[in-house]
């Protein structure tokens, strides 16, 4: 079982994951947003949870939350399950839940590997899972703010050439348009050590 887009664009740095978080980005702070502005009430997928922090975190906040995880390669599920994170494997094709199953979605850092068609079929398989006037929570790199940024940015391009470029280049807007996504916010913008960091809420 090998993972077409492992989380460092190779396999064998996969386990150096949370290193590689924890000296480029200020984690808490980029996870701890997300966390004050979903909704609480509502069942919640992460896409590509990765070591699951992001769902290890919400539910030491809200416990009462229904939450999920969904990861393609299996270190990434055994590291999530260690840590109590309710997390599912799957290989490919169409997301493994029923049409409106969630109220959030949230992703986190995935996206960044796709082309552009895999990146339109996921966007549209999560407009699929979600129930209308829920919302998508995309989180990712996206345009440089200021020229220290960019040259940032342009470095983990050059560390990771596996990295697609679309957010850098501002194309998450017009694609999650293309998915059905009609309303596309930027409700958070960091700069880290690794480029600019961003949130888009998307609504349809
Ligand atoms: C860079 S990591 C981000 C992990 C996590 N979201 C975070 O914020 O730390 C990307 C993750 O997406 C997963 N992934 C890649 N392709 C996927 C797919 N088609 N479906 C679900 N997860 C996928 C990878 O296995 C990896 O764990």
């Amino acid at each position: 079982m090998s993972n077409p887009h492992p989380a460092l664009g190779y396999s064998f740095l996969t386990p150096a994951y949370e290193w590689a978080l924890w000296l480029g980005v200020p984690e808490r702070k980029i996870r701890s947003y997300l966390i004050e502005h979903i909704d609480a009430h509502q069942p919640l997928l992460d896409f590509g949870c990765g070591t699951g922090n992001f769902l290890q975190q919400l539910q030491q906040i809200n416990p009462q939350q229904s939450i999920r995880g969904l990861d393609t390669d299996p270190y990434m599920v055994r590291v999530s399950r260690r840590k109590s994170v309710p997390v599912d494997y799957y290989a490919s094709g169409p997301l493994p839940y029923a049409a409106g199953r969630f109220g959030t979605v949230t992703s986190t850092w995935v996206f960044e590997h796709f082309s552009v068609e895999e990146s339109l079929f996921y966007f549209r398989e999560i407009r699929r899972i979600l129930q209308p006037g829920g919302t998508f929570w995309l989180g990712d790199w996206g345009p440089s703010q200021g020229p220290m940024q960019r040259v940032l940015g342009r470095l983990v391009h050059w560390i990771d050439p596996t990295q697609n470029g679309l957010g850098p280049a501002g194309h998450w807007p017009e694609l999650l348009a293309q998915a059905g996504f009609s309303t596309v916010l930027i409700p958070y913008r960091i700069p880290t050590r690794l480029g600019t960091f961003y949130y888009w809420k998307c609504h349809f």
